[in-house]
């Protein structure tokens, strides 16, 4: 089973789509496992977002993640990472498919609402640097089967 860090960052939450997200999620039958409503220090903003520490645009995103609180989850399912992507859509919202919740409700790449983890194992390090085991929560979720094959 996949698992996905996912963020609601800080656009996301104060236009109040912390719901809108985690309802999209859940239509798509994935399993939320974790979730923390926290303010991001910019030392977890600088874990997490090592791999643009050379980019130019790596300042301004350290001040975007830090800038109010984010809603953190962890999800998991089947192909949970690349399902979650494309629920999120292409980072720049221009770009994102219709349906997806950037096309759906951002603009610019600097306010794209979300973060999901690109790859499995990325998702299992982002899981690991965000949550600790003992807050994940691996309930029995009895509406897999008619969700998974
Ligand atoms: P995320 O990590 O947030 O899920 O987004 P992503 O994989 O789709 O995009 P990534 O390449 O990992 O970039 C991380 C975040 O940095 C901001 N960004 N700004 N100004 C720019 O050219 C630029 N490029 C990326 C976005 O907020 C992106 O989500
Ligand atoms: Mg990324």
């Amino acid at each position: 089973m996949e698992k996905t860090l996912v963020l609601v960052k800080p656009d996301g939450v104060q236009r109040g789509l912390i719901g809108e997200i985690i309802k999209r999620l859940e239509n798509r039958g994935l399993r939320l496992i974790g979730g923390k409503f926290l303010q991001v220090s910019r030392e977890l903003a600088e874990e997490h977002y090592g791999i643009h520490k050379n980019k130019p645009f790596y300042e301004s995103l350290l001040a975007y993640i830090t800038s109010a609180p984010v809603m953190a989850m962890v999800w998991d399912g089947p192909n949970a990472v690349a399902a979650v992507r494309q629920t999120m859509g292409a980072t720049r919202p221009t770009e994102a498919a219709p349906g997806s919740i950037r096309h759906d409700f951002a603009l610019e790449i600097g306010k794209n609402l979300t973060h999901a983890s690109d790859s499995v194992e990325n998702g299992e390090k982002e899981v690991a640097l965000w949550f600790s085991e003992d807050e994940l929560i691996y309930w029995d979720q009895t509406i897999a089967p008619w969700v998974q094959e």
